[in-house]
């Protein structure tokens, strides 16, 4: 009798383990589900087996209605037989279920099914937690027996650790259809925006630059773009970088004037590790950009050395890590920026001419705003569009007042500062007409500035007026050229120790 039952035993745990098996090879949670009932139907010599999942957010048990089909039972998870296990965390084996007090008739009317014996154990992950509830259904002879209930609980933990994968697998997958799809939606955003190239203007001499963008789409020829300070190179650069065949790769960009020269070199092409102590190896810049696009702005600001490095590795596509040997094969497209004169840098020894026709393979110049007035209005709404749609407000519009004052302005800080202007009084618009009283009462700025002082004005001495005047210009070339000192400088005319002075004397900036 004794052997009889452990004889019985193995073979149950024979079958347990080979269940095991096939389920953690399961990874999507229907097909797993599935697979345990039927096996679970096998294993207990039963007529139906089936898991229930805890909803912990509704607290509601979930189930499939049947094996293979995808429609789902819901219902309470304190309710049934299911509910009672989940509740209790304890075994239910019920011999006959229609007198049992948890039994819920409601899943019998449905499905037509007659229940007549029900075991009942709570599923439990790693943790201890209950997760939901195995059932079996209808025993083929007699009732569940106390092994039955043995090899239920023992099948329940097992399946806790498949079911857990397979979720966890799940919502991997999901998350991952969801980045896929995120990431292709960017793009097409990114590809609306500079498909047209985002260049903006309808005269001859911006239409001349789309043109010229449109006509080295394909090929791969290194271009120099030259423009005084927010004329639109770094747009430039990405309208050319993302209607190139390498849109979907890497657009680098980098600031040379930004870097120290001690730095520059190990940005661009990387360092090898132990170089200095505690240095770890990193790429540089070219390597990012491998198959893609390298904006080097700034480009008249690179040292010598750094010069020949970048001649080197346009010639022979291959460059050398600081402290590296052997040398690294890449394959990168150039763009350049400037706002200095080159030819000028080439005539004073600061610039290489070889690696100037490198670079100036085509050359885009890009023209100072107060040179294309005729696009003002254009650029103007197309900035307060961009405005409305960021801010989520509905379409503003421009008093024509206003317009006029904005074509009449300097604009030493060029489309940039324009752009900042049209932000500043969107945000500051009352209305959606933004009027004169916007632009003129609270905002002092580039506007009107060729029109006679007005207002309280008239009353100050000439004295005052100049300093105001030249306190706003001050301002103005600031915030065109973001705080750079060296460009506000230039735009005005100042030596930067000039402009110090002055900001000192007008307490502006740090
Ligand atoms: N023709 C144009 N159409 C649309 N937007 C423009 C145009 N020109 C410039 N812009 C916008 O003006 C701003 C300044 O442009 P960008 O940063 O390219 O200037 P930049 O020449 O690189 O300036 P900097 O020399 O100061 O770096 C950007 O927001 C850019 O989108
Ligand atoms: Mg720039």
């Amino acid at each position: 009798m004794g052997s009889q039952r452990s004889a019985e035993l193995d073979d149950k745990l024979a079958a347990i383990l080979a269940i095991c098996q096939k389920m953690n090879s399961e990874r999507d949670l229907g097909s797993l589900l599935d697979l345990i009932a039927r096996e679970a139907t096998h294993l207990l010599d039963c007529d139906r087996a089936s898991i229930f999942l805890l909803d912990a957010e509704k607290n509601e048990l979930w189930s499939k209605v049947a094996l293979g089909s995808s429609e789902i039972l819901r219902f309470h998870a304190a309710e049934g037989i299911a509910g009672h296990a989940v509740q209790t965390g304890e075994t239910v084996n019920v011999a006959d279920a229609y007198s049992d007090a948890h039994f819920y008739t409601a899943i019998d009317d449905r499905t037509g099914y007659v229940t007549r014996t029900v075991l009942a154990v709570a599923v439990r992950n790693q943790g201890g937690e209950i997760i939901g509830a195995f059932e079996a259904l209808n025993k083929r002879s007699g009732v569940f027996t106390a092994q039955d209930e043995e090899a239920l609980t023992a099948l329940a933990l097992h399946a806790a650790i498949a079911i857990e994968t397979a979720q966890l697998v799940g919502e991997l997958r999901r998350n991952q259809d969801e980045l896929v799809q995120q990431n292709a939606h960017l793009w097409r955003e990114v590809e609306n925006k500079y498909a047209s190239h985002g260049i903006i203007g309808t005269g001859h001499r911006i239409q001349q630059i789309v043109r010229l963008v449109e006509r080295i789409r394909d090929s791969l020829v290194n271009v120099l773009i030259t423009g005084e300070s927010g004329t639109g190179k770094e747009m430039a650069a990405k309208a050319i970088h993302f209607t190139s065949p390498r849109a979907r790769r890497p657009f680098v960009a980098l600031n040379c004037a930004a870097l120290p020269e001690t730095l520059l070199e190990s940005e661009l092409f990387g360092i090898e590790k132990g170089v200095a102590t505690g240095v770890q190896s990193r790429i540089g810049q070219f390597q990012k950009a491998d198959g893609g696009t390298l904006f080097l702005d700034e480009i008249g600001d690179l040292s010598p050395t750094a010069q020949a490095k970048i001649l080197r590795v346009l010639q022979e596509r291959v460059l050398e890590r600081v402290g590296g040997r052997a040398p690294i094969p890449v394959d990168v497209r150039l763009l350049a920026a400037t706002n200095k004169d080159l030819e000028a840098e080439i005539g004073k020894g600061n610039f290489r001419e070889d690696l100037y026709y490198r670079i100036k393979v085509v050359h885009i110049h890009m023209p100072p705003l107060r040179e294309i007035r005729e696009e003002i209005p254009l650029l103007a709404k197309h900035f307060l569009k961009e405005y409305c749609r960021e801010s989520g407000r509905t379409n503003m519009e421009f008093a024509p007042e206003v317009l006029r004052r904005l074509c009449a302005a300097p604009w030493p800080g060029n489309v940039r500062q324009l752009r900042n202007e049209v932000m500043r009084l969107a945000a500051c618009a009352r209305l959606e007409l933004i009027t004169d009283e916007d632009a003129w009462e609270e905002l002092p700025g580039p506007i009107g500035r060729d029109e006679p002082l007005a207002g309280p004005e008239v009353a100050q001495s000439l004295k005052k007026a100049v300093e105001e005047l030249e306190r706003r210009m001050i301002e103005d070339a600031l915030r065109g050229t973001r705080q750079n000192q060296q460009q506000a400088a230039r735009l005005l005319g100042l030596s930067r120790q000039g402009l110090i002075n002055k900001m000192k004397r007008y307490a502006l900036g740090g």
